[in-house]
């Protein structure tokens, strides 16, 4: 692979980038590894600019990562053209051992509604390159967006096949991730075993390494393993991640100050810190998102020209009964919802609408890691929603493993009654394994649910391409992960009117 990324940087031009480099790279021989092992990545555009990001690595499964522990120059480039020939701006960061090596640097100056590619050196060596687009100019008239969403992507349950697929959609704006970028837990214990034509077979690929992780160097390690994948690499190199964390970037089911195990408080917040820094150092976000006293702020608004505004939210850390989103945040969501956009997207993690499981359904007992367990949250994003008289809002959700096109009713309890707005639940990319058509058990989900349209428990993603009166989506699927080779297709796809929360079949 190292070899195949250094002929791409030869033909990209990379030498006059590591021309100018000079300075001291005895770490990197002393390391005597390729660095860029984990890739490159960009986030988070402006009008005038966005997040360029990487982390050295020469040996990612090690903790520590093989970097010697100092501070080290990083050079980089954001240029007008893939050949790097046209340089829009330049300049060299610093990789602090305090920050696991990685570099965020938030490029400005740049033109808007345009695409760049950049890539770094360090070491004598050069990265691989990224493209990106900035952002339209604040309130500039803009006819089409399109966007990725995806998440849930554990590296023992299946290959990233659809991240590969993701990476050659054609002109995406920016991939909304909604989180479970890394899952906790140790490494599985004997392989996974699949039964294909009566015969058991023993898959044995993608484990992780250690244990269930808790200190900073383990989450560290974890991020790398997950980033040595070369279809995640993809996906970050074709375009600008919206990044989010949901419960598997710190622990499975935590909320607020709380883990599931009942560990004190004081000590779940210790790994709660370890895991929030982690999350900053791997991600391609913005300063504002710099981890700071255990805690960090996640939650932020794009805006794309007069087209859209993407709200994403923290539903983790600011949960505490009865709300999901803390009083803070509810009030931040109600004051920019009415923002003007033709379009609102609330980009979270997990199901706003009701649901009623097939195999809870006598119990009427519904998921309650989710905006199902909040229910005065859901009401009074509702109640917002008809004060503002709102009808633009679509949502962006992950977390279950399974795709759903549905509507949050606008009177709580009426499932068949009018809409307060649309919810696409987005599919996991590997989490699950192969996965199916629709679970077995599920055949009653339709009845119960009359306000969900579709159930596709395959993997997979969606494209969401919002046009001025109309938001298309496009639920694509997988046909296989845990062998190579799956193909994608396009399990459904839905229309929403602006102004009339509600789907449509495209
Ligand atoms: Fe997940």
């Amino acid at each position: 692979m190292t070899i195949d990324r250094r002929k791409l940087i030869h033909a990209a031009g990379g030498l006059t980038l590591l021309a100018g480099l000079g300075g001291s790279d005895a770490w990197a021989h002393a390391a005597g590894a390729y660095p860029f092992t984990l890739g490159v990545a960009s986030g988070d555009p402006a009008p005038d600019g966005f997040v360029i990001w990487t982390r050295l690595a020469p040996r990612p499964l090690e903790l520590g990562s093989g970097m010697p522990k100092r501070a080290v120059p990083v050079r980089w480039e954001v240029a007008e053209d893939e050949r790097f020939s046209r340089i829009a701006v330049s300049g060299e960061a610093i990789a602090r051992p305090e920050l696991g090596h990685s570099v965020h640097v938030e490029v400005g100056g740049l033109r808007p509604g345009a695409r760049y590619w950049y890539r770094f050196s360090a070491g004598g060596e050069a990265s691989g390159v990224g493209t990106v687009r900035t952002a339209p100019a604040a309130g500039a008239q803009l006819d089409r967006l399109r966007l990725g969403v995806a998440g849930c992507q554990h590296y023992e349950a299946g290959l990233y096949t659809a991240y590969k697929w993701l990476s050659q959609e054609p002109d995406l704006d920016a991939i909304f991730h909604y989180g479970d970028y890394i899952y906790e837990g140790p490494e599985k214990r004997g392989c996974p075993v699949t039964s294909t034509d009566g015969e058991r077979t023993r898959t044995c690929f993608r484990q992780h390494v250690g244990d269930e992780i808790y200190t900073l160097d383990d989450y560290r390690r974890r991020y790398a393993q997950y980033k040595t994948d070369p279809d995640l690499q993809a996906a970050h190199a074709a375009a600008a991640f919206l990044s989010t964390y949901d419960d598997h970037e710190v622990d499975n089911n935590w909320a607020g100050e709380a883990d599931q195990d009942g560990t004190a408080p004081e000590i779940f917040a210790l790994r709660r810190s370890a895991a929030l820094q982690a999350w900053y150092e791997n991600m391609p976000v913005r300063r504002a998102q710099f981890p700071a006293g255990g805690a960090l702020r996640m939650r932020r608004r794009l805006d794309y020209g007069d087209l859209l505004r993407i709200h994403l939210l923290d539903t983790r850390q600011y949960r505490a009964a009865p709300s999901i989103l803390g009083a803070e945040q509810h009030a931040w969501l109600e004051q920019g919802l009415g923002g003007g956009a033709r379009w609102n997207l609330v980009a979270q993690q997990v199901m706003v609408m009701p649901f009623l499981y097939p195999e809870s359904r006598a119990a009427g007992r519904t998921n309650t890691d989710s905006w199902s367990g909040y229910p005065a949250s859901r009401e009074r994003l509702v109640q917002t929603i008809a004060a503002q008289k709102l009808g633009n809002v679509v949502i962006a959700t992950g977390d279950v493993h399974k795709h759903h096109a549905g509507v949050l009713p606008a009177r709580a309890g009426d499932l068949d009654g009018p809409a307060a707005a649309t919810e696409f639940v987005c599919t996991s990319i590997s989490s699950g394994g192969d996965g199916a058509v629709m679970d077995a058990g599920w055949e009653g989900v339709a009845a119960t649910n009359p306000h969900c349209r579709l159930t596709d428990a395959r993997r997979g993603y969606q494209v969401f391409e919002v046009g001025r009166e109309s938001w298309l989506t496009d639920l694509k699927v997988v046909d296989r992960v845990t062998s190579p080779g799956g193909r994608v297709s396009t399990a459904a796809r839905f229309a929403v009117q602006r102004g009339k929360p509600g789907l449509a079949s495209a």
